[in-house]
């Protein structure tokens, strides 16, 4: 604010408030003419309706009054009088500052007691595990399930079953770099005819219902396009994510639809990266709350 401005602001304040005080001095006093306390006025409404002349009780213009006083010992102690500053030199941006600081030290104060502790041990501290599953609340739950009991697409955490893997160590990396998937689409490289049995062999592993020749074709179609991925055995590559597709569990979906899809048109889950958004600490409470899950199984 330049002086003008400044000056301006500070003159017209401290006019409306003697105007304020004025007014009060004024109106107490007995006007010419006025009738004495307590007595009739003049004015006679709907016929009957009269007014008495009655004062405002003293202690209530003394009240005001006191506003008064109030109003110019705040304007003395804090800025309101254009740039004057106040004798207390307080400012929003200090008390903004200092409240900041505060939070920050008790932000601390709190995550202290977890640093620099292992996952595992962050994993058997209730503590730790109670402020993990607040966060997982906020940041995961919107895709794993508030019980991270997971869905279609969105792997279940709470069970032993890991396309990653599940060290403790693993899991962090999972949450903090993210997870890419990549399953590729078969629809134009395999021959039409051997995706139903492929479907089958996928599903039933050793399914009596092929035949000898048709099951030999599929077990080596999967050895020729599936195993560098999925195994030979069909148990899958914690490295690349590719699922253990023998342990009854599915991603997608294990019925014969959902295997086709994956077959014909591939799958990419993508699991987001969390090292940029959240601290060094907030990953480690919350792979030791995932952890946690797997462990109680
Ligand atoms: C390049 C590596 C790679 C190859 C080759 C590959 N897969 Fe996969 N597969 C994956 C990955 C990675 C996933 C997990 C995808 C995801 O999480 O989004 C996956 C997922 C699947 C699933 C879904 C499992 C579930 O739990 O829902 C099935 C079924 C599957 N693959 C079958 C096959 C078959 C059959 C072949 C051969 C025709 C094959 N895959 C070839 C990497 C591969
Ligand atoms: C936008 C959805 C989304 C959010 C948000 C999300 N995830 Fe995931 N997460 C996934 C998907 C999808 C996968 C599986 C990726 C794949 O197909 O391999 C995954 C995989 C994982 C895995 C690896 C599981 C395994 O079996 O190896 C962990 C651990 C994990 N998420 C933890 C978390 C945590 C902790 C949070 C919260 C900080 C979180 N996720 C937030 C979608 C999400």
């Amino acid at each position: 604010m330049n002086t003008f401005w400044s000056v301006t602001v500070a003159v017209v304040t401290i006019a409306n408030i003697l105007a304020c005080l004025w007014l009060l001095v004024w109106t107490s006093k007995k006007q010419p003419g006025e009738v004495a306390d307590g007595a009739e006025k003049e004015h006679v409404w709907d016929e009957d309706l009269r007014e008495l002349n009655n004062p405002l009780p003293r202690w209530w213009l003394h009240m005001f009054i006191l506003t008064i006083v109030f109003g110019l010992g705040y304007l003395v102690a804090f800025p309101g009088l254009g740039n004057y500053p106040g004798l207390l030199d307080w400012t929003q941006e200090k008390q903004h500052d200092e409240r900041l600081e505060a939070v920050k030290e008790r932000r601390e104060a709190f995550y202290a007691a977890f640093e620099g502790k292992s996952i595992a041990a962050l994993a058997n501290d209730p503590a730790a595990r109670r402020f993990g599953g607040e966060l997982f609340s906020i940041q995961c739950a919107g895709c794993h399930g508030v019980d991270a009991r997971g869905a279609v697409g969105f792997p279940d955490l709470a069970d032993d079953v890991w396309l990653w893997g599940g060290a403790p160590e693993t899991i962090r990396a999972s949450i903090a770099r993210g997870r890419q998937a990549a399953m590729p689409q078969f629809y134009a490289t395999l021959p039409q005819d051997v995706v139903p049995d492929l479907i089958t062999f996928v599903r039933e592993w050793d399914d009596a219902r092929l035949t000898q020749a048709r099951a030999e074709r599929a077990r080596q179609t999967f050895q020729r396009t599936c195993a560098a991925c999925h195994g030979a055995e069909g148990h899958g590559n914690p490295a690349l994510g590719a699922p253990d597709l023998r342990n009854g569990e599915w991603l997608y979906g294990g019925d014969p639809d959902a295997v086709r899809h994956t077959i014909l048109f591939g799958r990419n889950g993508n699991m987001p990266a969390f090292g940029d958004a959240l601290g060094a600490t907030d990953i480690d409470l919350l792979a030791a709350y995932v952890y946690g899950l797997g462990e109680a199984q």
